[in-house]
């Protein structure tokens, strides 16, 4: 990755004030010329939510009105795209995320945790007058996770605030569906400039439908199923299917996932087996890996083999981040797995 240098004191120029001179650059230069003067380039960016999870585990939920003492608890960076980027950060590709925390401690924390991992946070904005999202998750012995959160109050970005010249460089955009309006406008970007985008949908909201024409691989929850389609699980992947994607996928936690495929092959990918420690991100490393399959153009069916490693190993402790594993332990795991393969229907 290259770098803008002060042409008098010869400084390298610090993420701000190359934020401004992009912004320049972006009124006035076509975004691919502005890549080749800059060379900064990051192989994913992704956009959307960025929070701070305070993770407790208990051997079991406790019930109404009484206590549960905690075995282990852990402050740690969370959110969909902001983790996918961790886990394909710690696989070895370049990143940037683009989102917006709010002027406080865990803002600070949540940016520090995405750069301890190597993801660069050049566009993550910070709102003077808002709050960070936080989310307080307790994990039971069976690695279950619940989630309470709150949105925070910092504004999500608009569509002005999206970087035309990184997106344009970049080989894919991954999306969690949040930060809608400029979502939209990094995916209008991304299909103008054939950049490859990923929409990891976890709860179809305002703006999913608009999105959903944009998007190239869709990798939905169970939620968003039950959303738009109904019990029949082929039903609702043709109908993700005809708003254009190559490929969707909806996983089902610890029952794995099914993917429909736009030449009309289908087939199920078991979840591997393990003993789940905590599940928190399961589906955010699941997306991080499904996109690290994307980049080195393996099948579809061989990516989702590789999304399921990652996210299984991701289990082994607690946190969404925590246990993301590297690609030498992925390669490993699925070597001891070799058996363990997509099943056609
Ligand atoms: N207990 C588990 N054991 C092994 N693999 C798991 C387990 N839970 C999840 N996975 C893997 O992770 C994938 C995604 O999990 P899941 O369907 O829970 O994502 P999600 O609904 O998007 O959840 P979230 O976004 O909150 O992590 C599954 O398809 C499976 O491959
Ligand atoms: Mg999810």
């Amino acid at each position: 990755m290259g770098g803008f240098f002060c042409l008098r004191c010869k400084e390298r120029l610090g993420a701000e004030r190359i934020n401004t001179l992009l912004e320049f650059l972006n009124r006035r230069v076509p975004p691919i010329l502005i890549y080749k003067m800059t060379k900064i380039h990051f192989d994913v960016i992704g956009l959307g939510q960025c929070s701070l999870d305070f993770l407790g585990r208990v051997q079991a939920y406790p019930k109404l009105d009484q206590k549960a003492e905690l075995n282990e608890t852990l402050i740690q960076g969370g959110g969909p795209a902001a983790t996918a980027l961790v886990t394909l950060s710690r696989l070895g590709v370049s990143t940037t995320f683009l989102g917006r925390v709010g002027n406080d401690e865990h803002g600070v924390k949540i940016r520090d945790g995405l750069e301890a991992e190597g993801v660069d946070c050049r566009g993550l904005a910070v709102d003077q007058d808002g709050s960070s999202q936080v989310a307080f998750i307790v994990v039971d012995a069976a690695g279950h996770r619940t989630i309470f959160w709150h949105r925070g109050s910092a504004r999500p970005l608009a569509d002005r605030q999206v970087d035309v010249s990184l997106i344009a460089a970049a080989s894919v955009l991954h999306l969690d569906g949040l930060q809608v309006e400029a979502s939209l406008a990094a995916a209008q970007i991304a299909r103008e400039h054939g950049v490859v985008t990923v929409l990891d949908g976890g709860t179809f909201r305002d703006g999913t439908a608009e999105l959903l024409p944009l998007i190239d691989h869709l990798v939905v929850s169970e939620k968003f199923a039950r959303q738009v389609g109904g019990d029949d699980l082929h039903d609702t992947l043709a109908l993700l299917l005809q708003y254009g994607a190559k490929a969707v996928t909806i996983t089902f936690g610890a029952q794995g996932s099914q993917t429909l495929l736009a030449g009309g092959s289908c087939f199920n990918m078991p979840a591997f087996p393990v003993d789940a420690i905590d599940t928190t991100g399961c589906g955010d490393v699941f997306h991080g890996a499904y996109i690290y399959g994307l980049l080195k153009n393996w099948p579809i069916p061989e990516t989702v083999r590789f999304a399921a490693a990652c996210a299984a190993l991701k289990t082994r402790a607690l946190g969404g981040r925590t246990a993301i594993p590297t690609l030498v332990e992925t390669q490993a795991f699925l070597g001891k797995h070799r058996d363990l393969r997509p099943v056609f229907l």
